[in-house]
Formats: structure tokens, C-alpha cells, sequence
């Protein structure tokens, strides 16, 4: 095996050290599954056990509707969403809780945006410039916008090392670009974008900047300010949170200029038989009840990430993903799809084995219980740009270690016998 340095090496026997696993026994459905390499969490992460029994107290201890009740119960969970709500706030490095608005997921905090800011932002010449490697929740939005104003989508691409190089942006971004909407991390191909240079190049020429971070808050320090940005999209499951919370962060002058995406309930001022005066952020934005105990648990979540250390789980990611970038290439027949630098990868790795399908693969690595992803991952112009229709997908979180990376190189050893004998 070759390539099994690691980008800074961790404490031998410390959390950091990919060879112990001090995470598994808080994650009670690994803990149950001792025989469980659970490789996709680029899907959706496993939660602990205080993530679960925080969603479990809300329902039994505070459960009432938020903001509309003036009864203990109400004002309970009211403060339980305002508390978490500081929570995401301090951690993404946003000063103003007013400006984290609750959502479904990215894809509907990115379908928010858009709606929102394309009628008065976009009209026929302008453009709306992504990358080629953005999931279909940062892609999908913005065709439809363009196709409804009569914008132009237009793509920015990787090159041969698969970075978007300053030359890339420079020719892309320019007087007619009012909006950039990028992925931090490719849930595809794993690289980080070099989004402070991108938003420096968009605000330069007076355009909004939208950032989609589901792939990486759950796996780099993220903070707003740094990164450069005007808005930002996540979502919770992949942050040990429930499914079914989402975050959009905005700043609070260009969330306060966006009409509302969704309309009804609890997101008004005052109402008459002709017309509506909106709340204030992020109300405005949060129309029906929101699942206030999903984001009780979600708080709980950011907790047990804190409680852990962020720089000591950021550090072990990093090195169990080049660990895993490392021992797939020195497998016979592996491609990696992305760059073979393990240093590279923020939390996946995705790859084909030989000419043998990816749902092939996945189903054959799932008889040796490893879980990994298979198919086009949402991101299918990306694949056809580079001539592929799918791929598998290998994703880590701290609570994997060397050792189901290791089943995960071993079972394709297999998966290649059963197709190609000893070949
Ligand atoms: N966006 C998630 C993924 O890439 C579902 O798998």
C-alpha cells in the first residue's frame, strides 16, 4: 500500500488516531451493528444518543406550538428554537441569530433563495454563474429561474486537477453576473472550491454570492465571514441533527430586502382582507409550524460536536479521508472520480471498479455489510461532463475508522472476483 501519510499526523491512541474509535459507542444504531461499516454519511450522518433523546424530551417535556402560545408549554419551545438559533449562529461564525432562518434542508433553503431574489434580481443578458459540480439543489433552482427571467446559467469547470482556477472565474464572472451560487465541498467529487476567491471575483462586479455548505459545516470549520459570503444553505441530518431541518444564514440587508418565499402562518406583522405586512427576519421567512423539536435536537447536536472538540473531529475527517482516498487507489481496478491526491478530500471519495456497475457494487458491499452510495448522486451534469453515468461513493464521519475503510477496500477485492474471477 502507498500514499498513507497523513496531512498532519494525529496523536497515536488520541481521538484523532483513525486506528481507535473512542465515537462509536455514542451512535446507539452502530453501536447495535458491530459488523456495520456505514461509509455514507455524505447522505445523511448517524446521530448520537443525546441527539436522540433530546427530540424524545421536547415531545415529552415541552411539547406546545412555538410563538403561538403564551402558556409555559409555548414559551418553552419557543425559547428552545431561539436558543438553537444562537447556537447555529455562533457556530458558523454569524454575529445575529436573526439572520439563521430555519428551513426543511439546503434544497429548500436554495429554492428560497432563488424564488425570492430572481424576480426583481434577474432579467433577460444577466447571469447566474454556478459550478458544473453543484448537487441538483444548487442547480436545478436556478435553471428554473433563468428559464422564467430569461437569464443566462452559466458553468464554471474544474480543470485537469479538478480546481477552478482564477482564469476559470475571471472568464465567467464579469459585468453581467448578478448572482454566483457555489458548493463549498463537491458531494461528488470531494474537493473544496476556493470560495473567498470566487465571492471577492462576484462582489467585485456588484453580484450576490450564495454558498452551499451541506458538505462541509459537518466537516471544516465554517464561518461566514471568512468564507466571504451573502447567503449560505445547510442541512441538519448531516450534522448530527433530524432529518428534515434545513439553515439558510443570509446577511441581515440582504435577507431584509428578499420578499418570502413561503406564505401563511406565524411569518406576518398584520393581515387584512387585501394584503399582508411581513415579521421581521427571520420570521418572514418561517411560514407554519417549524419542527421545533428537531431543531431542539439539532441544538443538541452542535453540542455534542463542541463537547467532542471541533478541531480534534475536523482532524480525524481529514485523515480518514485520505486514509480512505489512499487504500481505494492502490486497489486493483479502482478509478478514482476526483483527484488522487488523498490530501484532497473533505469527507468522500467516489470511484468505479472497472467496467462492473456502481449499484452492482453497492449491492455486492452491502452482502459484506459496508454501506456506500451508488448512481449519479444528484449531480448528473457533472458525470456527464466527464463521460460517466455513475459512480460509488465512499463517505466518512469521526465515527468511522481505519478498520471500515479497510472492509471497504478488502469487499471490492471480492466484488471483482464475483465479476472477473481471478482475473
Ligand atoms: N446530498 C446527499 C448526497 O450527496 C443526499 O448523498
Amino acid at each position: 500500500m502507498s500514499g498513507l501519510s497523513f496531512p498532519s499526523a494525529p496523536v497515536a491512541g488520541g481521538p484523532a488516531d483513525i486506528r481507535t474509535n473512542p465515537f462509536r459507542p455514542d451512535f446507539p444504531l452502530l453501536a447495535s451493528d458491530e459488523g456495520l461499516a456505514f461509509l455514507d454519511s455524505a447522505a445523511t450522518a448517524q446521530r448520537p444518543a443525546c441527539v436522540l433523546e433530546a427530540q424524545r424530551r421536547f415531545y415529552e417535556t415541552m411539547n406546545a406550538n412555538p410563538l403561538r402560545g403564551l402558556y409555559r408549554l409555548s414559551v418553552e419551545a419557543t425559547q428552545a428554537i431561539d436558543d438553537a438559533r444562537a447556537h447555529v449562529a455562533r457556530f458558523i461564525g454569524a454575529g445575529d441569530p436573526d439572520e439563521v432562518v430555519f428551513t426543511r434542508n439546503t434544497s429548500e433553503s436554495l429554492n428560497l433563495v432563488a424564488r425570492s431574489l430572481a424576480p426583481t434580481l434577474l432579467g433577460p443578458g444577466d447571469e447566474v454563474a454556478i459550478t458544473i459540480m453543484e448537487h441538483h439543489s444548487n442547480l436545478i433552482p436556478w435553471q428554473q429561474v433563468c428559464a422564467a427571467t430569461g437569464a443566462k446559467l452559466v458553468y464554471l469547470r474544474p480543470n485537469e486537477d479538478f480546481v477552478i482556477t482564477p482564469e476559470e472565474v475571471a472568464d465567467k464572472v464579469g459585468p453581467r453576473t448578478k448572482l454566483v451560487s457555489v458548493a463549498h465541498v463537491s458531494n461528488v467529487l470531494g474537493v473544496e472550491n476556493p470560495v473567498r476567491a470566487i465571492a471577492d471575483a462576484a462582489h467585485a462586479v456588484g453580484a450576490l454570492v450564495v454558498v452551499d455548505a451541506a458538505q462541509s459545516v459537518p466537516h471544516v470549520r465554517v464561518d461566514v465571514s471568512e468564507l466571504g459570503c451573502d447567503l449560505m444553505a445547510f442541512s441538519a441530518h448531516k450534522l448530527m441533527g433530524p432529518m428534515g431541518v434545513g439553515v439558510l444564514w443570509g446577511r441581515r440587508d440582504v435577507l431584509e430586502s428578499m420578499p418570502p418565499f413561503l406564505t401563511g402562518g406565524e411569518m406576518i406583522d398584520s393581515v387584512t382582507e387585501t394584503g399582508a405586512v411581513w415579521a421581521p427576519i427571520p420570521q418572514k421567512f418561517e411560514a407554519g409550524t417549524q419542527d421545533a423539536a428537531g431543531i431542539y435536537a439539532f441544538d443538541a447536536g452542535l453540542s455534542y460536536i463542541e463537547g467532542k472538540g471541533r478541531d480534534v473531529l475536523e482532524e480525524r475527517e481529514r485523515a480518514l479521508a485520505s486514509y480512505l482516498c489512499a487504500r481505494l487507489v492502490d486497489v486493483p481496478h479502482v478509478d478514482v472520480v476526483g483527484p488522487t491526491d488523498p490530501a484532497a478530500h473533505v469527507g468522500a471519495v467516489s470511484f468505479n471498479l472497472g467496467d462492473i456497475h456502481p449499484h452492482d457494487v453497492a449491492s455486492l458491499l452491502d452482502m459484506d455489510d459496508v454501506a456506500i452510495r451508488a448512481g449519479h448522486h444528484c449531480a448528473q451534469p457533472l458525470l456527464a461532463w466527464m463521460g460517466i453515468e455513475s459512480c460509488c461513493r465512499a463517505s466518512v464521519a469521526f465515527y468511522n475508522d481505519a478498520a471500515d475503510v479497510d472492509r471497504l477496500a478488502d469487499g471490492l477485492g471480492r466484488v471483482w472476483e464475483v465479476f472477473h474471477g481471478n482475473e
